[in-house]
């Protein structure tokens, strides 16, 4: 029987990470589920109990320097070095340039950029690591996620789509640096998915139910875990390593 590989997921409390590490336990991972929000951790934790992987929870800000590793130690200690890592903490700012709410930017940039990187730059040193340990045999996957408006620029979401911009040529530049170590670096770019993201985007409720109307039926987080669950179920040559999902009448 071959090792149920580990991974662990940032945003599991809510949204694409939670719908994500429920995925992975149905796949026979182990999963370290990290968040900020204890008891919706704990909740997924009650839900997975019968999935064929075990799923534990960590609380922590991923902005917090060192909150990367602790992560990774704990998936170690439990059941050995993770082999994927799914980056999906990350928040939402509703406005323009001039319309959004300048005290929320620096939270946004730290949540979104600077923690995105950190957690890019402990996991890829941390998968360089094993792999020079077993000489790349097994493959390893960071999954990192974007958006849509990381691609184009939304002139109604340009603050955001800023920190996504910025994401998106990070996983490209890691995934040429660390390729040939056999560890895939991955991008996922969502269009409109229906969440925790929009109240904590602070989006007007009767704007998004008119642009659900719009561009719906709005994706849901598990249209995204399931993508995820496709591309670390590749045979370890095989890199689907940028992918946009949007709802099918989404036109932009
Ligand atoms: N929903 C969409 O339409 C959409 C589209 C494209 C891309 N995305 C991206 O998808 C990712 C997941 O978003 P979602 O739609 O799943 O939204 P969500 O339901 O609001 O989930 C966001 C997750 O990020 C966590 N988080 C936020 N700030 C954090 C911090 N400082 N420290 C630790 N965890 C933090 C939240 O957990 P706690 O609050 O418990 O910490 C939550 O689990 C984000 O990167 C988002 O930008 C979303």
């Amino acid at each position: 029987m071959t090792e149920a590989r580990i991974a662990v997921v940032t945003g599991a409390s809510s949204g694409i990470g939670r719908a994500t590490a429920r995925e992975l336990a149905g796949r026979g991972l182990h999963v370290v589920a990290a968040g900020r929000r204890g008891e919706r951790l704990a909740e997924l934790v009650e839900e997975s109990r019968t999935e064929p992987g075990r799923t534990i929870p960590v609380t922590g800000d991923i902005t917090r320097p060192g909150h990367t590793e602790e992560l990774l130690a704990v998936a170690e200690r439990e059941w050995g070095p993770a082999s994927v890592f799914v980056a999906s903490a990350g928040q939402g700012l509703a406005g323009t340039v001039l319309g959004s709410d300048p005290e929320r930017w620096a939270e946004l940039v730290d949540a979104n950029y600077l923690a995105v990187l950190r957690q890019m730059r402990s996991v890829a040193a941390e998968f360089r690591k094993q792999a020079e340990a077993d000489g790349g045999a097994q493959v390893r996957d960071l999954v990192v996620i974007g958006s849509t408006v990381g691609r184009q620029v939304s002139a109604a979401n340009p603050v955001y789509g800023s920190t996504k911009f910025a994401v998106h040529s990070l996983v490209e530049a890691l995934r040429q640096e660390v390729c040939t170590h056999n560890i895939r670096v991955t991008l996922i770019e969502p269009g409109f998915v229906r969440s925790g993201f929009q109240e904590s985007a602070g989006y007007d409720a009767a704007w998004f139910e008119a642009v659900a109307e719009e561009n719906g039926p709005l994706l849901v987080p598990e249209d995204v875990a399931d993508v995820i669950g496709y591309v670390i179920g590749r045979p370890a040559h095989v890199h689907l390593d940028d992918i946009r999902l949007r709802p099918t009448r989404q036109r932009a």
